[in-house]
This record gives C-alpha cells, sequence and structure tokens, in this order.
C-alpha cells in the first residue's frame, strides 16, 4: 500500500490502524504504534488481525467482578478462535458498597471513561464485562456514544448461601436480617453469623437488584448474546457465553454491526416490557432512560405506566417473589421469559447476533416445565412491576415498585413526618421521642440527584426503631432519590423535580397531609397554592453547587431522574423522539 492510500483511508481503517495518534504523519504514527506493541511481543501476523478491545473491570473493591480473570481468559480465547486479536483495558469499576458518597455519583463518569478509551484506542469491537448495578448501564452509555460495534458480558450472579438452613443471598436477605436485627428479634451472634453467608461467592447480587435487572434489560436489548443474563458467576455456563461473546465480537467487527442498529426504540420497548415483567428494580428505569438519552430518545414515563396495566410480572424473583437468580437459569433464564412475553415484545428488533429477537427466540426452542416463570394466565403480580405516580408534590412524575409494596397501604393518606436530609435522618429515625406512628407518611428531602448529590439510594428509609420494635412492617415513605432494587416496601421515589433544585418536595413540613393512590397513580400533597406559595417566598432554596473538580461537573450539568441523571452535555440531541412511539 502506497503511504499516500495510508492516510487516505483513516476514516475506514480498521484493527492498529484506526485512529492514529496525530503526529502529522500517519505512516510514522502507525510505525510507532507497532514498534511499541510488539515491545510485548506481537508478530506482524498477530497484528493483522481485526482488534477486539476487552473493557477490564476487575478491581480487588469489587467483588461483584470477582471472576473476571476467568472471564477475561474466555473472552481472549472467543476472540482468537475466531480470528480476531483481543487487547484488554483497564476502566473505573464501581461497587455499590465501596462507592462513596454513593454509586451513581460515579456512574457518568464511568460512561466517559469508557466512551473516551473506546475512541482513543484502535479496535474493530468493543467486548464489555460489567456486572455490579452502574457498571452495564455506564457501559452501555459510554458504547452508545462511541458508536463501535459493542456487545456486553455480564459477570454473573453470585451463589446463595445457607443460614441455619434457611437459603440467603443478597441482598433482600441482607435487609430483612437487618429490619430483624432492628426489631431486636435477633442478636449479635446472628447477625455475626448470617453476615458469612449472605455473599455465598463473586458475581452480582442474587436476587432481582439492578444488576440481574441489567443483565436481563441488556439481553433484551439485544446488547448481550441470548442466555448471556442468567448463567452464575462460578458457572461453566458463564465461562461458555463469555467464549462466544467474543467469538461474536469479532464477527460484528467483520459485519460493522454498529450499535446505533442495535439501540432503537423496538429494543427500548423490549427492554421496557421486560423491565416491568421481571418486577426490576426501579434503577432499571433511570438507567434505560440514561442510555435512550445517548441515542437520541426519550422514555415516555406516562407510557410505561400504560405498559404496566398489560404487563404483568412473571419472574417469581426475590424480591417481588420466593426464587434466586440461579433458580431462574435452570428455568431456562430469558428464553422461558421472551417466549411467554413473546405477544407483547417487538420481535424485529436485530440482537448482536445478527438476528432479530424474534428468530431467537424460536431458535430457543420449545421450552419445558419449570415453576420460577409463570404464565401470562398466572402471573404472580397482574400488572408490571413499577407504577408511574403524578400530582402536585411531584409534577415530573414518581415512581412506586408496587409488586413490593404492601397492599394495605397503596390507597393512603396519612401525616408527614419530615426529615430534610440523610444526615438528620440519621440522627433522628431512632429517637424514643420521634413523634411518629404506623399510619404517618415518612417524608425524606434532598436525596435526588443534586441534593445528596449522586440520588442514593436512601429512599430505602427504615422503619423508625420504636414502631420496628412494636412489629411494624411497613409504612409509607417518600423521597427524590432511589433504592435498592433489592428492597421492599410502601416506597414512593425519583420525586422530580427534587427538592434540592426546589420541588414541592422541598416545602413539605411537619404535619401536612400527604395522599397516595397507586389505584389513580396519584401523590399529592393537600396543601393550597397560596401556602405553598407563602413558603416557598419564605425560604427560597440554594440550589447546591461546588468549587472545581467532578463534583462541579456533576452539580453544574447533571439531569434530573426522568432524564436518566446523566449529564447534559453528554446525551445526543434528542431528533428521535420518545420511546414506546
Ligand atoms: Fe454488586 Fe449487588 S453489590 S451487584
Ligand atoms: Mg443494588
Amino acid at each position: 500500500m502506497s503511504r499516500r492510500n495510508q492516510s487516505d483511508d483513516q476514516p475506514e481503517a480498521t484493527g492498529l490502524k484506526k485512529g492514529l495518534t496525530s503526529y502529522g504523519d500517519n505512516g510514522f504514527s502507525l510505525f510507532l504504534r507497532k514498534a511499541f506493541i510488539k515491545g510485548a511481543g506481537y508478530s506482524d501476523s498477530a497484528l493483522t488481525r481485526p482488534v477486539v478491545g476487552i473493557a477490564n473491570t476487575g478491581s480487588a473493591y469489587n467483588p461483584c467482578h470477582g471472576n473476571m480473570p476467568q472471564l477475561l481468559e474466555a473472552v481472549k480465547r472467543g476472540i482468537m478462535l475466531a480470528g480476531g486479536l483481543p487487547l484488554d483495558f483497564p476502566t473505573i469499576s464501581i461497587h455499590e458498597s465501596f462507592s462513596y458518597p454513593t454509586s451513581m455519583y460515579l456512574r457518568n463518569l464511568m460512561s466517559m471513561d469508557t466512551e473516551e478509551m473506546i475512541r482513543a484506542q484502535p479496535m474493530d469491537a468493543i467486548v464489555l464485562i460489567g456486572g455490579c448495578d452502574k457498571t452495564v448501564p455506564a457501559q452501555l452509555m459510554g458504547a452508545a456514544s462511541a458508536g463501535i460495534p459493542a456487545i456486553e458480558l455480564v459477570t454473573g450472579s453470585m451463589l446463595t448461601g445457607s443460614h441455619r438452613s434457611e437459603r440467603v443471598g443478597a441482598c433482600t436477605d441482607c435487609r430483612r436480617y437487618w429490619g430483624k436485627y432492628r426489631a431486636q428479634e435477633i442478636d449479635d451472634q446472628e447477625i455475626a453469623d448470617v453476615n458469612n453467608q449472605l455473599v455465598a461467592s463473586v458475581g452480582t447480587c442474587s436476587v432481582m437488584g439492578t444488576a440481574s435487572t441489567m443483565a436481563c434489560l441488556s439481553e433484551a436489548l439485544g446488547m448481550s448474546l441470548p442466555g448471556g443474563a442468567s448463567p452464575p458467576a462460578v458457572t461453566a455456563d458463564r465461562m461458555r457465553i463469555a467464549e462466544l461473546t467474543g467469538a461474536q465480537a469479532v464477527q460484528m467487527a467483520h459485519d460493522k454491526l454498529t450499535i446505533d442498529k442495535i439501540l432503537t426504540p423496538d429494543a427500548f420497548e423490549n427492554a421496557m416490557r421486560v423491565l416491568l415483567a421481571i418486577g426490576g428494580s426501579t434503577n432499571g428505569i433511570v438507567h434505560l432512560a440514561a442510555i435512550a438519552g445517548r441515542v437520541g430518545l426519550d422514555i415516555d414515563l406516562q407510557a410505561l405506566d400504560r405498559m404496566g396495566k398489560d404487563t404483568p410480572v412473571l419472574l417469581d424473583l426475590k424480591p417481588s417473589g420466593q426464587h434466586y437468580m440461579e433458580d431462574f437459569h435452570k428455568a431456562g433464564g430469558m428464553a422461558t421469559l421472551l417466549r411467554e412475553l413473546k405477544p407483547l415484545l417487538k420481535l424485529d428488533a436485530l440482537t448482536v447476533t445478527g438476528r432479530t429477537l424474534g428468530e431467537e427466540i424460536e431458535r430457543a426452542g420449545p421450552g419445558f416445565a419449570q415453576t420460577v416463570v409463570k404464565s401470562a394466565a398466572d402471573p404472580i403480580y397482574p400488572q408490571g412491576g413499577i407504577a408511574v405516580l403524578q400530582g402536585n408534590l411531584a409534577p415530573g412524575g414518581a415512581i412506586i415498585k408496587q409488586s413490593s409494596a404492601d397492599a394495605g397501604l397503596m390507597e393512603h393518606e396519612g401525616r408527614a413526618v419530615v426529615f430534610e436530609d440523610a444526615a438528620d435522618l440519621a440522627l433522628r429515625i431512632d429517637s424514643d421521642e420521634l413523634d411518629v406512628t404506623a399510619d404517618d407518611i415518612l417524608v425524606l428531602k434532598n436525596i435526588g440527584p443534586k441534593g445528596a448529590p449522586g440520588m442514593p439510594e436512601a429512599g430505602y428509609i427504615p422503619i423508625p426503631r420504636k414502631l420496628a420494635i412494636q412489629g411494624v412492617k411497613d409504612i409509607v415513605r417518600i423521597s427524590d432519590g432511589r433504592m435498592s432494587g433489592t428492597a421492599f416496601g410502601t416506597i414512593v421515589l425519583h420525586v422530580t423535580p427534587e427538592s434540592a433544585i426546589g420541588g414541592p418536595l422541598a416545602y413539605v413540613q411537619n404535619g401536612d397531609r400527604i395522599r397516595l393512590s397507586v389505584s389513580r397513580r396519584e401523590i399529592s400533597l393537600l396543601v393550597s397554592e397560596q401556602e405553598l406559595a407563602l413558603r416557598r417566598e419564605r425560604t427560597p432554596v440554594v440550589v447546591p453547587s461546588a468549587e472545581r473538580g467532578y463534583k462541579k461537573l456533576f452539580l453544574d450539568t447533571v439531569t434530573q431522574a426522568d432524564k436518566g441523571v446523566d449529564f447534559d452535555f453528554l446525551r445526543a440531541p434528542q431528533t428521535k423522539g420518545t420511546v414506546p412511539r
């Protein structure tokens, strides 16, 4: 190839020739690039193959990704068997429990890291390995913006443990046992014993938390291989999926199967259906909105609510049901669920295999008798797991996970017991002096996207200790924050606009009456407009700001929950309308 051709083919270049470092001499740039990688022992033959990047998110701080070395080996094997050259590289890794102030604060940073390293380094396709809650959305957001062929591989769920012959798993059981301990039903010894059993292996939480939700949504979006969502982290099935994912990435590079061909309105509609049918985490809707925003689409929350009315919860997994992810896998995983949901799905949506979702459902065959995925005729909950609420307390909407709420509290009017922020809550929630009854409604302010910041999962407000000891198991709770997908209760979340920017939630006072009606999709503050205007005048809100660094970027540009809590400048121009169509 002449020197002239070498520079002319830049936009179309593949393998190591892609996106050369700008020394003003492309021939020299490529010469240098090859010289350096040969320093790692690669031959010229290896360097002529399609390059598949692998986003490696292994970290000693992230046990949910603890099988990364084995996954990397299997993915690389798959890539090489298919004739490609695997090159893995590190990105940020985020674990739920080791991220201060909250993992959501870092999700957008991880998405920027992922996007920019895909753009910066030469690769023809990318395998994204994620698992813990924020990592899969961050990778899909970054890859959607980068635009090359991309395929997601999740690390897989952890195994369940056994505590005094009861099966347990993170983290619905973490919350249940902690609740028992707070209510003084179990002692120090027992809470220490169960601590050893809740996370029985590496891998992601074993219930339908956000990690399992995003694993299922990634498959529903067509971004993971069929069967990729459910194999547990430590199984042979997980390693086989990893090998096949690597091989498929090479095929996608050859076919130029770019991510925009997969992340279509139909794909998002399928993901919304699946989110409802699995009793998925409320975080799933925030992440879907963020991923959709990266390809120029808005998620219509009202439409999600309408879809919920004819989408039953079919998956019998904690916290909405009783099983764990490993049971879902043994019951056939997503193939079983998608087969049951088929009449509600957009079957023409393309997947990473180059085939449509409908074709993949056909290929998966007829299924078998099992008890984890219910039939549409006999669901575990008649409507979708998530309902969207509206009213003067949440003009931009709020959500409730009705499938894990107390049926007796879903139509409820009560007196507000207000906490100004998470610190105020921590200070007073267990006080004997707290004026609270089981009929009251707990209100927590300032835990929205800008409020905390990062919209922490503090929306799962604990039952005040004095009520817990009396045996109270649920109480209506309202906030502008999120809650873990593993949590349960009558909990209104994502109140938009948030209190920190002056949403109506900011002006709720102790003793105000609040009405929740899930059947009417209503969340109302029973205080007159004049009184609210007076309060607004008396105590104007000071929007949080920061002097420097990532916190400044975050506070200056983060969007509200309905836009996915993404940074405004990372979203694509919203030219493609709303989903569903
Ligand atoms: Fe990582 Fe639950 S903490 S998936
Ligand atoms: Mg979680």
